[in-house]
């Protein structure tokens, strides 16, 4: 019975379909022209609902709660997804999806700027003075615009002529990424008051990422 069961998962292993799903790699025009507009567009979505319920007024009682919960939790969706990529891209031999990594991060960039821009405009109206006395005293915020000034020099960096100029350094920087995403889970955990249950799935998910990244660095580079 046992080793029938594992026949068929061989012959499933060895068929067609699923050889095509775990080898085959799009053409960098596919990449280029198909895979990364979807992504973009895809990426984009939450925003574009936001603006549409924003303007059909249906963002709930309150608007300014809603527009800043939406777009702190897709900021840190952001993060994980492309700390995920690495992980993906070697568990599936799909090298492809590094192609994807930086606009993923720059997703996480654009929604956490909405998310700050939310708190300047909406929360604090422009009052310069509040905002930099609310910062420091309110822990929760501290780690939250923390998070938001370390991501600041990683998209200054991010282009291909700035990788190749900064050689190893660019790694050592982006590898504060992970920093900016735990600081990222204790702001929004932090926050909560009573259900923590959201925020605790992030930081289940963010140490499983953590786990996988120092796997590597100790038994598989290491070899
Ligand atoms: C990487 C940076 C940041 C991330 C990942 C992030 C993420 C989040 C998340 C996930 C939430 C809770 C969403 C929910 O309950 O569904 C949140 C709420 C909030 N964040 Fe951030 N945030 C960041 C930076 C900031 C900054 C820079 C500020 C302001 C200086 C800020 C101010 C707030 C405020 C005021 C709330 C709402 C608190 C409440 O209504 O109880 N965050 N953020």
């Amino acid at each position: 019975m046992k080793s029938e069961g594992l026949t068929s998962i061989k012959s499933i292993a060895k068929s067609h379909t699923f050889q095509f799903f775990i080898m085959s790699s799009p053409s960098s025009t596919t990449i280029s022209f198909i895979i990364k507009p979807v992504v973009f567009l895809a990426c984009l979505l939450p925003f574009v609902m936001l603006v549409y319920a924003a303007f059909m007024g249906s963002l709930g009682v309150n608007p300014v709660e809603t527009l800043t919960l939406e777009t702190g939790s897709w900021a840190l969706r952001f993060l994980l997804i492309t700390l995920s990529v690495t992980p993906l891209r070697m568990i599936t031999g799909q090298s492809w999806l590094i192609k994807l990594r930086r606009m993923l991060g720059l997703f996480a960039f654009f929604y956490v700027s909405l998310h700050f821009t939310t708190y300047i405009w909406f929360d604090q109206y422009f009052d310069w003075a509040a905002i930099v006395k609310d910062i420091p005293k309110r822990p929760f915020i501290t780690v939250g615009f923390s998070a938001f000034v370390l991501l600041i020099p990683l998209v200054l960096t991010s282009t291909n002529k700035m990788m190749r100029r900064l050689k190893r350094n660019w790694t050592k920087l982006h590898s504060l990424v992970y920093v900016i995403a735990v600081l990222g889970v204790l702001h929004f955990l932090w926050l909560v008051k009573a259900d923590t249950r959201e925020p605790l799935i992030y930081a289940g998910i963010l140490l499983v990422l953590l786990g996988y990244r120092a796997y590597q660095q100790r038994f598989v580079k290491s070899r």
